[in-house]
């Protein structure tokens, strides 16, 4: 039987909520009235609590700062038109939370922790769950390493903190993409499939370099020949190819998307055939060539289903169709937009009610 936790609920005086524009709300720079903290120190979690979201104080020493041990997830809860509010497969990224925990050698957080302590803050801030088309409540869990010591080993405490705030869409526009030859985000052996914090820290540069190029985002490639696709920006890259929906292998340099699993699972129960491999970029740029890539999408919590209109490689752009003609993402997108806001009902399980 799952354990109900002991919350201590500290609530705002002053709520930010008349104060924010609904209208106008770029990606995570609003954050809601609350937070959800809990501590680990001598071989345990504590003080659950949920409290006005502010700011924090601890020592500048803390080993998370100097040595990389901090890690997140990332989901959203959406409101039905009925009042309702579900978050979109929390179990799949408490699940994930710890593969990247164990990782970074940081301790397991039990679901029941996880689920109720996010459950917890979207109910106190259940008014700041946006409404419209495409918007959603974004849902920050992370962990990091408190502990002041400039030693390099594991952190003996930790902080667990959920952070919620209204958004909309992460991409405005269709995707200009470039196949990154140079630059590795993650080595097999290392930590990619782990949402850790550094592999987003490594990856700015060279996305930045992108982005002064001209470029969107990048597909980052394998780190030893860069011959094969990995994954795209803070996305997964799926591929129609030859009617086939085609994406990499999550291996340990790729994070397993839980959009890129939902996706999956559609097709399949749609009857295509659905190919989890190593992904050339020979044949993705012969497809791109030939007509046959017939869709490009990053997948994942905050990009949604994300369209790529161009991909880049080697100093060539080839186009491919306009995103609104392309059957299968166009699909994809309605019918995951339909189970997030209740429009249809949810035959999988994949909603969690708060
Ligand atoms: N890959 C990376 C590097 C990401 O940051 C994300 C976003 O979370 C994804 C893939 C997609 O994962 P998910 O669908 O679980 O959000
Ligand atoms: C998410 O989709 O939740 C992500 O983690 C992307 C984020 C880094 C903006």
């Amino acid at each position: 039987m799952t354990e109900t936790l002991d919350i201590q609920i500290t609530k705002t005086t002053h709520s930010r909520l008349a104060e924010t524009d609904f209208d106008n709300l770029p990606f995570g720079k609003t954050f809601s009235d609350h937070m959800f903290v809990a501590d680990y120190a001598d071989g345990e979690w504590k003080n659950f609590r949920v409290v006005p979201y502010g700011e924090i104080g601890f020592s500048p020493a803390i080993s998370a700062l100097h040595y990389g041990q901090a890690f997140f997830e990332g989901l959203k809860a959406y409101k039905h038109a009925d009042g309702k509010v579900v978050i979109f497969r929390p179990d799949k990224n408490a699940e994930r939370f710890n593969k990247s925990g164990e990782r970074l050698c940081m301790p397991a957080l039990p679901e029941e922790i996880f689920l109720q302590g996010i459950a917890a803050v979207v109910d106190i801030d259940r008014d700041w769950i946006p409404t419209r088309a495409n918007h959603s409540l974004y849902i920050r869990p992370f962990m990091f390493a408190t502990d002041p010591f400039l030693g390099v080993q594991p952190s003996s405490t930790y902080k667990f903190i959920v952070l919620t705030g209204p958004v909309g869409p992460y991409f405005s526009k269709t995707l200009r993409v470039k196949i990154e030859s140079h630059y590795t985000r993650a080595a097999e052996g290392g930590m990619g499939f782990a949402k850790a914090a550094g592999n987003y820290g490594s990856s700015l540069m060279p996305a930045k370099k992108a982005v002064d190029e001209g470029f969107d985002q990048l597909i980052w490639t394998d780190a030893k020949s860069h011959e094969y696709i990995e994954e795209m920006g803070a996305a997964n890259a799926m591929f129609v190819l030859d009617g086939k929906l085609i994406t990499p292998t999550a291996g340990d340099s790729i994070l397993k998307g839980v959009t890129r699993d939902s996706v999956m699972c559609l097709a399949r129960e749609w009857g295509m055939t659905v190919e989890e491999r190593p992904v050339s970029v020979a044949e993705i740029i012969e497809g791109a060539k030939n007509g046959k890539l017939t869709d490009a999408f990053g997948a994942g919590t905050a990009a949604t289903i994300a369209p790529v209109g161009s991909i880049s490689y080697d100093g060539e752009e080839y186009f491919l169709s306009d995103p609104k003609d392309r059957e299968f993402s166009q699909k994809v997108l309605k019918t995951l937009d339909a189970i997030k806001n209740g429009t249809e009902p949810d035959t999988r399980g994949w909603t969690y009610v708060v």
